[in-house]
């Protein structure tokens, strides 16, 4: 490295350093516009980590060149800050719901039939407002109360789509929400092991983390829809110029936008609803706004809300309850999840008793306690929401600070949202962890469900996920157990004794180690670490274990969970004790057939499939036959099989041209090729 950069000093005159620093900045933020905006890359990431690294360098030689917008500010600092509090510019007003056709109708009715609405997706992120001074990002700041809000600048500098420098020196002040695309999210958490509860929840905390260099890993973007120009506030007439001067101005807004008269809103919204099956990212809704800023002007607000707008909500079919009591889940990796007992209400189709509150900013933005009358729904997730309040009880609840399972004093961590326990022997946290070993997605275990753990935890049958495989030796004793008949429990034994065949690609994730999930498991096994004995000799040796971060994919966060989960005596002692008890620790081979007929094919796999659950046995069949298997869409891809579901991958590879196979037609390729899927593998 100082090589290099002696080198990079010696050739270069401050002049031409200044030239190409200003150059190198400009060529990023295109690359970054086209990238995170435009959705149509130009270069490819190596190239592009090159330019960025040059800059990096001649930046840190020549730092009188260092622009104050840099590209390379968004790497994030790691200071550890309190938010210091920030007094909006402007009221930062939510939407009225409305909840079906006829509501939203009716207000239209009311406000302005024959106007101009604009429908727009209601992104389900994390609220943002963004001040611009002459073209400078100046603040980054949350909503809070509407009124002041926490100032987070330096995490919203780590988000690759916001310029932190406008073409023009123009102020405004946006709102916009930063999200995350679903795939990110899959990918993010699954190195996270599973960790996050939905997209909305770890954007929410990623913007409040303490250090902005943890903001910097995650993959945050933003959508901004609304937007004031304190200086020019009388030059546009309509929603539809203010979008449009923010696109000109490089910041991404909400695709698929239309604007259409009151009468035809009812048909609008089906079309969305259709759309909304493919859509890359979280929605939880629509809003229509009335487009005519004169007219919005004559309506005005509310305290609250703006009375030219409403917020529409899909399928969140609401009951009215009322909090009995707030209890809480501790799920295995410690996290704290308060619920809400409710009086049983009947919701789409089930009775349901509780609702969750996801975390105590949630409790704290609802502003609710113990006796409140809330609306709950359901989304995307199988458990209920609590999503308003009617009226709200006495006290606003307050998290107890001791875990609920254990009693040890809770901490909070990472995202600074959530409460966690950090005892690795809680009862709460342990039968969950071995909950997630026994999954459909992991071991895969026959007969152990929830209960049935739970009761063998509870009873000092199983203690730990080796325990599982020392059941055989209970067997007696617990057939005489109400609810384990012999039947019940021959087939959980047998159950347990078919995991030992589960390939070293399972076993490794399914110990449920934070950062090491299938993905990390399988990019260290692509690498030729393949086995635990390996990987346990590399934790060993600490230059070893750094030279991990050469393998795309792996981060310096991986690296320092490799090293702490490795070298912990109570992982230690469990990972042998699933060695001494079969489980495999090597991974098989990737088998082979005979003929190849995919050889040379990059194939991209994505969407949901009847015959290929998970989709992975689609590509298991692809690599099988001499495929290779590409995560993403890109100008060497050859191939995409998507499936209902399919979003953004679709489109690109549309767009690049790529041959695209649905179910039918890949069934039907399968056949030509004379390929029998079911008995393939
Ligand atoms: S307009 C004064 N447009 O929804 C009008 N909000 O429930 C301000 N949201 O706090 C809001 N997508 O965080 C607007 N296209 C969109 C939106 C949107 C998401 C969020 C926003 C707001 C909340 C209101």
């Amino acid at each position: 490295m100082a090589k290099k950069k002696n080198e990079a000093e010696k050739s270069l005159s401050a002049k031409e350093a200044k030239q190409e620093i200003a150059k190198l900045s400009n060529e990023i933020r295109q690359h970054q516009h086209l990238y995170y905006v435009k959705n149509k890359a130009k270069i490819s990431d190596f190239e592009f980590d090159k330019l960025f690294r040059r800059l990096q360098d001649l930046e840190e030689l020549f730092p009188q060149f260092k622009d104050p917008a840099s590209p390379t500010l968004v790497v994030g600092s790691d200071l550890d800050k309190d938010f210091e509090k920030f007094q909006h510019k402007l009221p930062v007003l939510s939407l009225i719901n409305t909840y079906n056709d006829e509501e939203l109708l009716d207000w239209v009715n009311k406000t302005d039939p024959e106007g101009i609405y604009s429908v727009e997706w209601k992104i389900d992120g994390a609220s943002i407002v963004l001040y611009y001074e002459n073209g400078m990002l100046q603040n980054g700041v949350t909503r809070g109360s509407g009124g002041i809000g926490d100032d987070v600048t330096d995490n919203i500098r780590t988000i690759r789509n916001i310029p932190l420098r406008l073409p023009e020196p123009v102020t405004v002040y946006l709102r916009g929400e930063v999200f995350m695309t679903f795939k990110d999210f899959e990918e993010y958490n699954e190195i996270s092991s599973g960790k996050y509860a939905n997209p909305r929840n770890l954007s929410a905390g990623s913007i409040k983390q303490k250090n902005s260099s943890e903001t910097a890993k995650r993959p945050l973007r933003i959508f901004t829809y609304d937007a004031t120009f304190p200086e020019e506030s009388k030059k546009f007439k309509k929603h539809q110029d203010i979008l449009s001067k923010l696109d000109k101005l490089t910041f991404p807004v909400p695709p698929n936008t239309v604007f259409v008269t009151g009468s035809k809103i009812a048909k609008t919204i089906k079309d969305f609803k259709k759309k909304k099956e493919s859509l890359g990212f979280p929605t939880d809704g629509l809003v229509i706004k009335l487009d005519d800023i004169s007219k919005r002007d004559a309506l005005g607000y509310t305290s609250h809300s703006p009375r030219w707008a409403r917020a529409y909500k899909f399928d969140a079919v609401l009951k009215e309850s009322k909090i009995v009591n707030i209890t809480y889940a501790v799920g295995r990796t410690g996290k704290i999840t308060p619920r809400a007992e409710i009086e049983p209400v009947s919701l789409a189709g089930t009775t349901v008793t509780f609702a969750t509150l996801h975390n105590q900013d949630y409790i704290d933005e609802l502003g609710v306690g113990i006796g409140a009358i809330v609306r709950v729904a359901k989304r995307g997730e199988i458990i209920p929401a609590v999503e308003e309040v009617v009226t709200p009880g006495k006290d606003v609840y307050q998290i107890p600070d001791r875990c609920p399972s254990c009693k040890t004093k809770t901490i909070k961590k990472e995202n600074l949202v959530d409460l966690f326990c950090p005892n690795p022997n809680c009862p709460d946290r342990v039968k969950n962890g071995i909950i997630f070993f026994c999954q459909r997605k992991q071991m895969d275990i026959e007969g152990l469900g929830d209960k049935q753990i739970e009761f063998l935890y509870d009873h000092d049958y199983v203690r730990s996920v080796a325990d599982l495989y020392d059941l055989k030796n209970k067997k007696e004793t617990l057939m005489e157990e109400e609810g384990f008949g012999e039947k019940s429990v021959s087939i959980i034994l047998n159950g347990i004794e078919e995991s030992k065949q589960k390939d070293f690609r399972f076993v490794l994730p399914s110990i449920g180690l934070p950062e090491i999930g299938h993905k990390v498991t399988e990019l260290l096994i692509e690498h030729g670490i393949d086995s635990i004995d390996q990987i346990l000799a590399i934790a060993k040796d600490e230059e070893k274990t750094e030279s991990l971060l050469e393998i795309p994919g792996i981060g310096p966060s991986t690296i320092i969970a490799f090293k702490e989960n490795f070298s912990d005596q109570r992982i230690l002692k469990l990972i042998h004790h699933l060695k001494k008890s079969g489980l495999k620790m090597k991974a098989d081979p990737v088998k082979v057939a005979d003929e190849q007929p995919f050889e040379g094919q990059s194939w991209c796999v994505t969407g949901s499939f009847e015959n290929f659950q998970p989709r992975d046995k689609a590509m298991d069949l692809i690599v099988y036959y001499g495929g290779r298997k590409v995560s993403a869409v890109s100008s060497k891809t050859t191939h995409l099989l998507a499936g209902p579901g399919a979003g953004s991958k679709l489109e690109k590879a549309n767009e690049l041209g790529i041959t695209v196979y649905d179910e039918t037609q890949f069934l039907d390729l399968l056949r030509s090729l004379g390929i029998d899927f079911k008995n393939s593998l």
